[in-house]
């Protein structure tokens, strides 16, 4: 399967881009409008904006959550499409819908996926795995909840990324 390193981008249109958005818009100069209620915004968010909604709105983007494979996929034919960024720049963004939008199918995903989508540590994933192993498959939500000495809190705030 791809990795993520088969984003291929030039180096010089990312470059590019990060110059000229450091030109055109200086924080000191004037300071992007924050939403109400919204501070500490993620800079990955920001730069999924700049980056995805050139074509289409970035919310048509994040409509549908999708698992780790699927977001690779869609960076992968937006390049395609001809969106721009360096690779690190286009890496940030996969890695900020995938944790934010993302889905994983908890009875079968391996435990790096488990690990990226629901931003559990690898040993909270690998006890899930295990648990799975020992066990059999998660019936539901409340079944995950219960593997032993996971980060149950983590694991409710993304309770809608994860699928049976
Ligand atoms: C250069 C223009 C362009 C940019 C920039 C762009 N897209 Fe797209 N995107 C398109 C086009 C064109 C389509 C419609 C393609 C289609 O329907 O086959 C599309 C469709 C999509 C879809 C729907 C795909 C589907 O299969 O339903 C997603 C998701 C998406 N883009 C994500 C992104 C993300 C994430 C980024 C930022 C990394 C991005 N796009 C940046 C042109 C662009």
């Amino acid at each position: 399967m791809a990795k993520t390193s088969s984003f291929t981008l030039s180096t010089a249109a990312g470059v590019w881009l990060a110059t000229t958005l450091m030109t055109a818009t200086p924080s000191w100069q004037s300071p992007a409008p924050q939403a109400p209620g919204k501070t500490a915004e993620d800079p990955a968010a920001t730069l999924f904006v700049r980056l995805c909604s050139d074509c289409h709105e970035s919310t048509r983007v994040t409509a549908l959550r999708r698992t780790r494979p699927d977001w690779e996929d869609v960076i992968n034919k937006m390049i395609e499409k001809g969106a721009t960024g360096s690779e690190k720049e286009l890496e940030a963004v996969f890695d900020y819908l995938v944790r934010s939008y993302g889905k994983v199918f908890i009875n079968t995903a391996k435990a790096d996926e488990i690990a990226a989508v629901l931003s559990l540590s690898p040993k909270d994933a690998e006890a899930i795995v295990a648990f799975r192993t020992a066990n059999g498959k998660f019936a539901d939500f409340d079944a995950v909840r219960k593997v032993p000495n996971i980060d149950v809190k983590k694991l409710d705030e993304h309770k809608d990324a994860v699928a049976f």
